[in-house]
């Protein structure tokens, strides 16, 4: 149930009555009750754009308001607003229905086939800190979506395909190196040294570039060590997607080298249609939308002169295979700004080729950086990437100091097995909850802490609740009365529960996960604000516990599917 929608719509309907269907009301959550639960935050346009004072148009606008009997009172404030008080009876109907659905009360929208490009890392290299963000925000994304009921395809567009893959299966077989079982740090290793070899060994280059062709052509050696590199890459990766809680399988795996067979043709078709031309051997595509430093159009080089293929070639081929093999109707890439300009392109060449259809709905959900507390990026001492595996080992050594440091009687595996929840939720939700479009202060003992808006603050509210829950010893199925909302901290937290459908819609359209942080946050500290001021167990009136004991229940399943959406678990106990 959309709250903020329904009053939007009732004043829009009132509007269309007055013959004013053009103007768009703006609707808020207001932080101080008194003032009423919505409030009408752009009556001045209108009253402005209508001559009218806003206090008359005001009126107007609340006689034509229909359905009265959800709101308590419509009232004008100074200098022009519309305050709305919803009427509690409403309310708790609206969270009776919640109470009982399994979905709260979420309905599921129109189904589209929608592609997330997220994580999407490199091979034959480890994954680092900069791939945290693409791979938890577009993770949120997925899930999400998939609640919604849209048929979500992930895709992890991995970097499998390249002239490095030359230089790496050169490198293994001139130092006769058994590939069998190298580990992903060794590869890594012998990567950067092939790269360096390429560059100053002209006979290596010339073997590394045979390597090329032939594993083109799909010479079975080279192409067993290819999968055997792309393997042991991804053994790693995914053992970092299990420990993230991250949705991403074996079968989401769609790297470069899928899109590797349809190059030539593009290439072809792309020349054929006079879209691309050839220059000094290479072929380029010369976009007018897009303009240098001297202000000409930009030239996008989709075949070397080695005849080789380029990242942007693979994409436009991507963007068609999207389309037209898995019928998308919206694609969202999650990866940082610097590939703006190149997803632009890539995707305007694929337009004008009509690979794809206008309507196709593409978005980049860019994100900024980590950085560290001196605002610098965020590195190692020796000022290297920092590994994520690294990162994430280091969060569960200080949750176990925390968890140790409270001195539990707990065994050593459960200390274990907590500090892996909390450590591993701490640095999700510190980044989840920032908003992706800026850079961020990576900072350990703020993420760890259990107070703000923080991973352990909101696991912990659940378990309170949840403590609650078990003390009162009252099974869900005894709960039939209807919720009884008095109490202004009553009021609120069940204001707050309904606000949580509004809050996924948005991210639905927006991929912004730090609002869901924010709710969550705020749904919490409601709660506990009603906890203060309303007794549960101990209330006298078996009506208003039982009321309470449900608002209570409505929480605690709120808080736990908000959790799940960001991908981060809750625990009974902490
Ligand atoms: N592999 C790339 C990187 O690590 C990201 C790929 C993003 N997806 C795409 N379709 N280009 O930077």
């Amino acid at each position: 149930m959309n709250l903020k929608n329904i009053i939007q719509q009732d004043i829009k309907n009132a509007l269309i009555k007055i013959d004013h269907k053009e103007y768009e009301p703006i609707i808020i959550l207001n932080k101080k009750v008194q003032l009423g639960h919505y409030q009408l935050n752009n009556l001045i346009k209108l009253s402005n754009m209508l001559n009218l004072n806003p206090h008359a148009l005001s009126e107007i606008i609340i006689l034509n308001i229909e359905k009265k009997s959800r709101y308590k009172k419509i009232t004008f404030s100074q200098p022009g607003f519309i305050n709305i008080f919803i009427d509690e009876k409403w309310i708790s109907k609206q969270l009776e229905k919640i109470f009982i659905s399994s979905r709260l009360g979420i309905n599921r929208s129109k189904s589209q086939n929608i592609v997330i490009d997220y994580s999407s890392p490199n091979i034959a290299k480890e994954m680092h800190i900069g791939h945290l963000r693409s791979t938890i925000i577009g993770d949120v994304m997925a899930r999400i979506l998939d609640f919604l009921g849209h048929n979500v395809i992930r895709a992890n567009h991995i970097g499998d395909w390249g002239t490095q893959f030359g230089m790496l299966i050169a490198y293994l077989e001139d130092k006769k190196l058994k590939h069998d079982n190298l580990s992903l740090a060794q590869l890594e290793k012998f990567y950067c040294k092939a790269k360096k070899k390429y560059d100053i060994d002209n006979f290596f280059a010339e073997k590394s570039r045979e390597c090329v062709v032939k594993l083109q052509n799909g010479d079975r050696n080279c192409f067993s060590i290819w999968k055997k590199i792309v393997s042991i890459t991804m053994l790693e990766n995914y053992k970092i997607y299990k420990k993230l809680n991250v949705t991403l399988k074996e079968n989401h795996t769609m790297g470069e080298s899928v899109y590797n067979k349809m190059l030539p043709d593009i290439v072809n078709d792309l020349k054929n249609k006079k879209i691309a031309m050839e220059i000094n051997g290479s072929t380029v595509v010369f976009l007018k939308e897009f303009k240098n430093r001297s202000g000409e159009s930009m030239g996008v080089v989709i075949q070397k002169k080695d005849k080789g293929f380029l990242y942007s070639t693979t994409d436009i081929a991507c963007f068609k295979y999207r389309y037209q093999q898995l019928h998308a109707n919206r694609i969202i890439y999650y990866t940082d700004s610097r590939q703006h300009q190149h997803l632009m392109q890539a995707w305007t060449i694929a337009k004008k080729a009509n690979y794809i259809s206008p309507n196709l709905l593409l978005e980049h959900h860019m994100f900024g950086m980590m950085l560290s507390k001196n605002k610098r990026p965020f590195k190692t001492r020796n000022g290297d990437t920092i590994k994520l595996s690294a990162l994430l080992d280091e969060a569960v050594e200080r949750a176990i100091r925390l968890i140790k440091n409270k001195k539990t009687n707990l065994s050593k595996r459960k200390v274990i097995q907590l500090a892996n929840i909390i450590g591993i939720s701490a640095v999700k939700y510190a980044d989840l909850s920032k908003n992706r479009n800026t850079n961020y202060v990576f900072d350990w003992d703020k993420m760890l802490s259990f107070e703000g808006n923080t991973a352990p603050y909101i696991q912990y509210a659940y378990t309170r609740i949840i403590s609650i829950l078990k003390k009162s010893a009252i099974s869900i199925n005894k709960l039939k009365e209807e919720i009884i909302l008095k109490k202004e901290s009553e009021i609120n937290l069940a204001i707050k529960i309904l606000e949580f459908e509004e809050i996924i819609l948005l991210i639905s359209q927006k991929g912004t996960p730090h609002i869901l942080c924010k709710y969550l946050y705020q749904l919490a500290t409601s709660f506990s604000n009603f906890y203060e001021n309303c007794s549960i167990l101990f209330c006298k009136k078996i009506q208003n516990r039982k009321s309470r004991l449900k608002l209570s229940i409505l929480t605690a399943k709120t808080l736990k599917k908000g959790l799940n959406i960001l991908g981060i678990q809750v625990t009974k106990k902490m």
